[in-house]
């Protein structure tokens, strides 16, 4: 090997940059040359590459979003694009790739590298810490603290006012930002889509909790099994029209801002042992990091099998919610 392409995909996680930065200086610390590939699997396509040194990751460790951009493309699910892409890269001289991302990044990289010769090794880039063979993912800290500082305000709210309120929070296929979050900010009831919500027993525990608490946080995955925030709020509201009840969507907030210190490591030890995998005639395979030790999974397995709920999770909801 002797240029490696980095680049990220999907949507955009804080610490991503921190992973770029560590990419970069490791593959330089190996005498590699290293580009950015600008807007994923779009920029592949597009050519749209630039050479990078010690000086163009200076500075963006503290930084949200990805200095390289990010884009989702239709164009790398034909085999037409994914050729495109192939000769780009070689006319750029890149010999090796890591890519950044989530699943749907990965599932791209699995297909490319069966079709290409192009070793490909992935670094988990998510919010939603939804991936096989990882303890957590890059981003997932920080969306988590971010959440948190949420819902404490929003808290405060619910107190003075005696409201109950409905915190819609991120997950595409997953409970695990709700779950977690749900837990550090004392939430009543937390829907997520890893398990069966039953609205009656739910209204049950809420209307019990209220004789020693007047504020209520149910905390709702936004692929919650029971519906959106407002079809949950429409469900409660039903049985308990005396509630005071407030939706809160929290959004793209959670994607953005400074990453945590521990997104920032976590992407940092992942950088380094992304290019010294390559080095090492690895392929195919996401860098993970599970209980605090470097692990390898192939794509197939890190996209196919989402990370499982612990049921210890939720055995502390029930105990500690009441
Ligand atoms: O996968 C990360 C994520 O933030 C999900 O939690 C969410 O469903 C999705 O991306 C939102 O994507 P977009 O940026 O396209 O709104």
């Amino acid at each position: 090997i002797k240029k490696i392409g980095v680049f990220t995909s999907g949507g955009d996680a804080p610490g991503m940059n921190a992973a770029i930065r560590a990419v970069v200086r490791t593959a330089l610390y190996h005498n590699l040359e290293v580009a950015g590939i600008r807007r994923g699997y779009e920029g592949m396509i597009a050519g749209d590459f630039m050479e990078m040194d010690r000086k163009s990751v200076a500075n963006i460790i503290q930084r949200g979003g990805t200095m390289l951009k990010t884009a989702r493309s239709d164009q790398f699910r034909t085999p037409e694009g994914r050729k495109v892409a192939y000769d780009k890269l070689k006319a750029e001289g890149i010999d090796a790739l890591v890519a950044i991302g989530g699943d749907g990044t990965f599932t791209g990289a699995r297909v490319f590298g069966a079709e290409y010769d192009m070793p490909i090794v992935g670094m988990p880039g998510t919010i939603d810490n939804d991936l096989q063979g990882t303890d957590f993912t890059i981003g997932y800290d920080t969306a988590i603290n971010t959440v948190i500082d949420a819902v404490d305000k929003i808290r405060d709210t619910a107190e003075s006012h005696d409201r109950l309120f409905i915190v819609e929070v991120m997950g595409r296929d997953s409970g695990l930002i709700a779950l977690r979050t749900g837990i550090a900010a004392g939430a009543e009831a937390i829907i997520i889509p890893e398990t069966k919500t039953d609205i009656e027993a739910l209204c049950a525990r809420l209307e019990h909790s209220r004789r020693d608490k007047s504020s209520k946080i149910v905390m709702v995955a936004e692929s919650g099994e029971a519906g959106s925030a407002f079809e949950v709020g429409r469900q409660i509201k039903e049985r308990f029209p005396h509630y005071d009840t407030r939706i809160s969507i929290l959004g793209h907030i959670q994607r953005g801002g400074r990453p945590s210190c521990m997104d920032r490591v976590l992407a940092s030890r992942m950088g380094v042992a992304a290019v010294e995998a390559l080095l090492n005639n690895h392929r195919d395979e996401m860098i993970g990091i599970i209980h605090n030790e470097i692990a390898y999974t192939q794509f197939d397995h890190a996209i196919k099998h989402h990370q499982e709920i612990n049921p210890n999770f939720l055995k502390i909801v029930e105990i500690l919610s009441l």
